[in-house]
């Protein structure tokens, strides 16, 4: 795809997922000795999806798995489906399964999205309050800052739980909120636009040739995900040759 050279921020492409796994991992054990060095803590948001299971799983072995201080991680996450925690669809059971319950992080320093609760969207202010506490803003007033959020495509442009039309798109005021998948599972927790576009690193994992016609929505500003621009962060996005057009 010609377009990938159009893509904000920089671009990885690897042949095939297991190389975007290991490119990213690389890359996120040196952001978090970065993060760790600079302030003690490396505060990331996961995804779900089956690209960063991949991911998680090639940071949970060697050589990755020693590479990192996961006492020093904190972890929160940029969605989840309303389901209970150990549901198959539940994206934190993922990320356990794949990276959480593999490596010696802190539990108390792992915060998951409530999405099991009746109601929504107090569990979703609560998140917002959690993400206000845990990631300290780069300015008063300013969104909270994580160090990193690691983000998905869907085919139809999606990214977090931030789905085309939803009124979740334009929230700006909150740092989650409720929102709604044009698929099942229809009821989400996501992050907002602001909490994404605060990050001091964001980057994208997406592997297929399904994800072509979303990326060339993100060049056209047409899909979600093409509102991810951090002005204060690095962007970037870590493709396959698939995604990419270029096998
Ligand atoms: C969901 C999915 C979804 C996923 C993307 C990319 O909650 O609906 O998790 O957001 O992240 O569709 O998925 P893949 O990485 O599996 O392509």
């Amino acid at each position: 795809m010609s377009e990938t050279g159009r893509l904000p921020g920089a671009v990885t492409v690897r042949d095939d997922a297991a190389g975007v796994a290991a490119a990213a991992a690389d890359w996120i054990v040196e952001i978090a000795g970065a993060a760790i060095a600079e302030g003690g803590r490396f505060r990331i948001a996961l995804a779900g999806g089956s690209t960063p299971r991949t991911l998680y799983q090639v940071l949970a072995a060697a050589p990755h798995r020693e590479r990192t201080d996961w006492g020093r991680w904190e972890v929160l996450f940029g969605d989840e489906r309303a389901c209970p925690p150990d549901d198959p669809a539940s994206n934190c059971r993922m990320a356990r399964e794949a990276l959480l319950d593999l490596v010696p992080i802190r539990p108390e320093l792992i915060h998951r999205m409530e999405a099991e609760r009746a109601d929504l969207d107090t569990a979703a202010a609560e998140y917002s309050s959690i993400l206000a506490s845990t990631c300290p803003p780069a300015s008063p007033g300013s969104p909270p800052r994580l160090d990193c959020a690691l983000l998905g495509l869907g085919e139809n442009g999606h990214t977090a739980s931030l789905f085309p039309g939803d009124p979740a798109l334009q929230v700006r005021d909150r740092w989650a909120v409720r929102s709604r998948a044009d698929y099942a599972p229809f009821d989400r927790i996501t992050v907002t636009y602001p909490v994404l576009n605060a990050a001091a690193h964001v980057a994208f994992l997406v592997a297929g040739p399904a994800k072509r016609e979303a990326l060339r929505g993100v060049v056209d500003g047409r899909v979600p995900a093409a509102g991810v621009r951090p002005p204060d962060g690095e962007l970037r996005w870590f493709l396959d040759a698939a995604a990419a057009g270029s096998n």
